[in-house]
């Protein structure tokens, strides 16, 4: 069995400190086999959010998979926006495209893709380079192996929930995805925590698809409170607990969601 500890939207400048403390602490509870974080680090891409950004993530001691997101470019000053607007994630977080995007080992694959842009602040995108990448990258993973995308902006909604805005070229990389018989797509953005498969992608098959709410930030939007996900993975068989956080009792489990893969199509148990 594996155990993803699946954390998003962390808003560092915007974050809650006693949070953050119950959030590490829950965390090492929970022994995961890696730690999946899907973007907006900061709130303004300043250096003291991504310093303490850089704490925060030094304090886990399991391995780690990271992706940024909008808030992670920087929105007010324009040069750095336009000529260099990772330049901050770089230094403080990971070098893009460095071993922080890809994590496998012989029951996980892992590929974080950055769908972040510096033009379009809020939405973001896939480009047909990261799109041609999926098939690639995925083709060599052995057989049996649950093979899972992280992205900041979404590429997909369940089928049981309402349509929430997702990253440019969605449909183009679901096709990828489908084809590359990836399982699991992990998001954040919207700070909802939300799971459950996905059919109209492809008639073969569905992906089951996990959003994550914010995990410290004051940012709830009024949807649930701070939360993260604990993903288990076994033999065809994926759990999704969302860990909310309670005043007074640090994050506790709030539901659990159950699915099944019978080979092509995820079914909720
Ligand atoms: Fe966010
Ligand atoms: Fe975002």
């Amino acid at each position: 069995m594996r155990t993803i500890a699946h954390i998003s939207d962390l808003h560092f400048g915007r974050h809650n400190l006693d949070v953050m403390e119950n959030l590490l602490a829950s965390i090492e509870k929970s022994r995961p086999d890696l730690v999946v974080i899907s973007g907006d680090f900061t709130q303004r891409a300043r250096h003291v959010e991504f310093a303490e950004a850089r704490r925060f993530l030094d304090r886990i001691a399991v391995p780690k998979l990271v992706t940024p997101g909008n808030h992670d470019v920087p929105l007010y000053n324009l040069f750095h926006r336009y000529l260099r607007p990772f330049r901050k994630y770089d230094r403080y977080i990971a070098p893009l495209d460095q071993p922080l995007g890809f994590f496998q080992d012989d029951g996980l694959a892992v590929l974080g893709l950055n769908t972040a842009r510096r033009f379009t602040r809020k939405n973001g995108r896939l480009s047909q380079v990261q799109i041609s990448s999926i098939r690639r990258i995925f083709a060599s993973v052995p057989r049996g192996t649950t093979k899972i995308i992280v992205t900041h902006h979404p590429l997909a909604v369940p089928d049981s929930e309402d349509s929430l805005e997702l990253a440019g070229r969605a449909i183009a990389a679901l096709k990828a995805i489908a084809d590359a018989g990836v399982h699991l797509l992990l998001s954040g953005h919207h700070h909802r925590a939300l799971s459950g498969p996905v059919t109209e992608v492809s008639s073969a098959g569905s992906i089951l698809i996990v959003h994550a709410g914010t995990a410290i930030s004051t940012r709830t939007r009024g949807v649930g409170g701070n939360s993260y996900n604990l993903i288990q993975i076994a033999h065809g068989q994926i759990s999704v607990r969302v860990m909310e956080w309670g005043k007074g009792q640090g994050f506790v489990e709030a539901g659990i969601a159950s699915y099944a893969f019978d080979g092509n199509r995820w079914r909720a148990k």
